[in-house]
């Protein structure tokens, strides 16, 4: 008895002194051994299976749901693990554990993939999505992840064309940019719209006011220096810079 609670004393010390040293990496770059990622997977497989152990999985044939589904699918989960034709991404490359790319693999569990999808998993950049979205839009999701390995790019993008696109009831941000289906404005009806350019008026989010079109149009084709000794050169302007999307970096 005395010998363990040394020995659990020694152990003790000796991984808080290892943990308190730094030596170790943390960095995402930096691969597990080989038993540190097999207990890793198998905690999380074990885990998984344990607490979505209770779930009753609902009909995933409806075609409803698996629209709703691919336009969530598109918008919110591709950046981590890709579609149908899509190259690896900036956070595909670099999350470690990497995500998996589902249109690539057997159809998940779909009891084991609302339960991840609903709450993440700790220490990977599987986000929790149950903090933002109801249970009935996760399994629009987990509904879309049945079909997903059998699209190719032409019927994945077809499915997400015809889905609302992001769409899960009110927590989703409503940004113009990059979000699919999203983009273009045609919600503002027509009688709302000022006629009279002359008075003030809002234009939606995303559409070019007017001064900034009359701004450009009244550019000069041409530009003049002057040389110090008198003499002028002239040559076309140059096209204007694209604008900055401000995501500047090579590869
Ligand atoms: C920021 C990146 C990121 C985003 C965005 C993301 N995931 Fe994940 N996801 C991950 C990572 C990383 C893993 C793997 C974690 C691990 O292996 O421990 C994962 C794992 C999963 C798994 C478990 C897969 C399996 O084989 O067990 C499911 C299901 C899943 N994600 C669904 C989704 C859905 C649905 C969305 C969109 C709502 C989404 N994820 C968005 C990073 C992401």
């Amino acid at each position: 008895m005395f010998t363990l609670a040394v020995l659990t004393g020694i152990a003790g010390v000796a991984i808080g002194g290892f943990v308190w040293s730094g030596m170790y990496n943390i960095g995402a770059d930096d691969m597990h051994l080989r038993p540190t990622s097999m207990m890793l997977r198998m905690m999380r497989e074990r885990s998984i299976a344990r607490h979505a152990g209770a779930i009753k999985v609902p009909d995933l044939s409806d075609g409803a749901l698996i629209s709703q589904g691919a336009g969530n699918y598109s918008s919110m989960c591709t950046g981590c693990h890709l579609a149908p034709g899509m190259q690896d991404t900036e956070l595909s490359k670099g999350l470690y554990p990497a995500p998996p790319n589902f249109s690539k693999l057997e159809a998940v569990n779909p009891a084991h993939a609302f339960w991840v999808t609903k709450h993440g998993i700790k220490a990977s950049g599987m986000p929790a999505w149950g903090r933002s979205m109801d249970d009935q839009y996760i399994w629009g999701m987990v509904a879309f992840l049945q079909q997903l390995p059998k699209l190719d790019k032409t019927a994945y993008d077809a499915i997400v064309a015809s889905s609302e696109g992001h769409s899960h009831g009110g927590g989703e941000t409503m940004s113009p940019v990059g979000e699919g289906m999203a983009d273009d404005h045609g919600d503002m009806p027509m009688k709302d719209k000022p006629s009279d350019e002359s008075k003030p008026h809002g234009h939606p989010p995303g559409t070019t006011p007017h001064q900034d079109k009359a701004a450009a149009d009244s550019s000069p084709a041409t530009v003049e220096h002057r040389r110090a000794d008198g003499t002028v050169e002239s040559h076309p302007a140059p096209t204007a810079t694209k604008a900055n999307d401000g995501h500047d970096h090579q590869h």
